[in-house]
């Protein structure tokens, strides 16, 4: 790879990332996720802002003396004490950074700072000479630059790089640029800044109108090098561009983003993001690109198809490649016969045809009352309809009432011997009154033994199992049945056991 097409990752993710509302993490937490940082391949960690507090400044050196690999970099305002915090940070490294910002927009300079152009030029190059003369590698931001006039932006880039800084930053502080708009900005700083390729263009973007990656990705098609970004986006306010989105974007379209490359290992992406939303615990939000839940789940029957038949049909990137263990099909009321088949397969399931058609029939119904069909589920089905013992009884409806005031009651439809016939009973609960209803219909009397009853998917729509044990004529016979409604499985549990005592005879 030509050094030229290498698109330098600089994670933010422990200092502006750590910036979003309720992300705070401890110096031990710093230190595990910049660990897993370094595996990813990220060229540079920004561990903190050392000047802001003792926590900060014990962690950004925690990082500095016990991450090798990348350069970890301390943020700094354009003050001598904020450098020299940064400095006392990260010189524990083997390859330490100081990163300073000033800001440069008429909005910031006239109403935060209350200072003109010149004092902000003048005090950025003093800054960046300061902290040359304690490190040589340095980076200059103008705070706000997307919002900076062009003429002045070009004026403090060409300073600061006179005055040492090898890398220079241009923010888009508040979110507010759109990706035509800000590739000019780099591009206009290309074409007006004579000693620009003394050093490296980076950019940092900011997601207040969703824009940060696209922004930060018309910006390297512009020459930028390096991108600041953090994992799963977190950030201040709406957060930062997210590196897995970036870093994906530039390895799966190649052909845009030609030859370039980045040194992030993409395999580590699920777990440096699994990682980082536990120990900030900020979740990922299901539907989110590359690392959220569903990004590699597919629901609809068309696209569950056309996956199993070939994977690119919808699928651009391959699960496995960002550490994902494979593609979900999920298995719910709009999969077809060719899913619910293959995953039936999968789990060691080989059903003759006609019995293939009679699972898929209860699949469907259990799945317009259950969004997401589990394995679990699959398998009681199979329990429950394929390996199912002959019936004589077989339950059509049932009503039950309950409560702490009532005596609980159930009234039963059942065809039994091949008669449909009804009868009603109370009982200590609404199984108990559901098992005395079955009794009288068949004139079988058993006694029940056992009961138990387990949950055996996840969530509020979760399938219960119940298995029983009954005794009659000296006898005892099990049963199981699965439902999303207890008392359906209770009676279908029942139901199943004086079936096999009725066979007995
Ligand atoms: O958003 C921003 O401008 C920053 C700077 C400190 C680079 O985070
Ligand atoms: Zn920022």
């Amino acid at each position: 790879m030509n050094n030229e097409n290498k698109i330098i990752i600089f994670d933010t993710t422990l200092r502006d990332g750590e910036q979003c509302p309720g992300a705070s993490l401890n110096i031990k937490e710093k230190l595990e996720i910049a660990k897993q940082l370094a595996i990813l391949g990220v060229d540079i960690i920004e561990a903190g802002f050392p000047v802001s507090s003792p926590g900060d400044f014990e962690s950004v050196k925690t990082v500095a003396r016990n991450v090798k690999g990348p350069i970890i970099c301390g943020l700094a305002r354009a003050l001598e004490k904020d450098i020299d915090a940064s400095y006392g940070a990260v010189k524990f490294s083997d390859r330490p950074r100081i990163h300073i910002f000033l800001a440069t927009s008429k909005i910031h300079m006239k109403y935060k700072l209350k200072k003109a152009e010149d004092e902000i030029l003048r005090l950025a190059v003093a800054a960046v000479k300061y902290a040359k003369s304690k490190v040589s590698d340095v980076e200059f931001s103008p705070e706000d630059a997307s919002r900076t006039e062009p003429a002045f932006l070009h004026k403090v880039v060409e300073a600061v790089i006179a005055a040492g800084a090898s890398t220079v930053n241009i923010p888009d502080t508040v979110g507010y640029s759109t990706p035509f708009e800000f590739a000019d900005i780099i591009s206009g700083i290309k074409k007006n800044v004579p000693n620009i390729d003394k050093c490296v263009i980076s950019v940092h973007c900011h997601n207040d109108l969703g824009l940060g990656v696209s922004n930060s990705l018309a910006a390297i098609l512009n020459g930028a090098r390096q991108v600041e970004c953090t994992m799963n986006g977190l950030g201040e306010r709406a957060g930062n561009a997210s590196l897995e989105e970036i870093v994906m974007a530039i390895k799966t379209r190649n052909d845009i983003f030609k030859g370039m490359c980045t040194g992030v290992n993409t395999k580590e992406i699920y777990k440096s993001s699994r990682l980082v939303s536990k120990l900030t615990g900020m979740p990922v939000q299901p539907n989110k690109a590359i690392i959220g839940a569903n990004a590699f789940a597919h629901e609809s029957g068309i696209h569950q198809d056309g996956v199993l038949k070939k994977r690119i049909t919808y699928e651009i990137m391959r699960p496995e490649d960002v550490g994902f263990e494979e593609s979900k099909i999920v298995l719910g009321k709009h999969s077809g016969r060719h899913a619910f088949d293959s995953r039936l397969k999968n789990l060691g399931l080989h059903l003759k045809q006609s019995d293939l058609n009679k699972a898929f029939e209860k699949f469907k119904v259990l799945a317009d009352k259950k969004k997401e069909i589990f394995d679990e589920d699959l398998e009681a089905i199979i329990d429950e309809e394929i390996s199912k013992v002959p019936e004589k009884v077989h339950l059509i409806h049932f009503h039950t009432a309950s409560g702490d005031r009532v005596k609980p009651t159930a009234v039963l439809t059942i065809r039994y011997n091949g008669k449909v016939l009804d009868a009603s009973s109370t009982g200590d609960g609404p199984v108990d009154a559901c098992y005395k209803a079955i009794d009288k219909i068949t004139g079988i009397s058993g006694k029940l033994m056992d009961y138990q009853i387990r949950s055996v998917t996840r969530g509020k729509d979760a399938l219960g199992e119940v298995s029983v044990k009954v005794e009659s004529k000296g006898k005892i016979f099990s049963g199981r049945g699965a439902s999303t409604d207890i008392i359906e499985a209770s009676i279908k549990a029942y139901v199943n056991a004086i079936n096999k005592r009725a066979i007995a005879g």
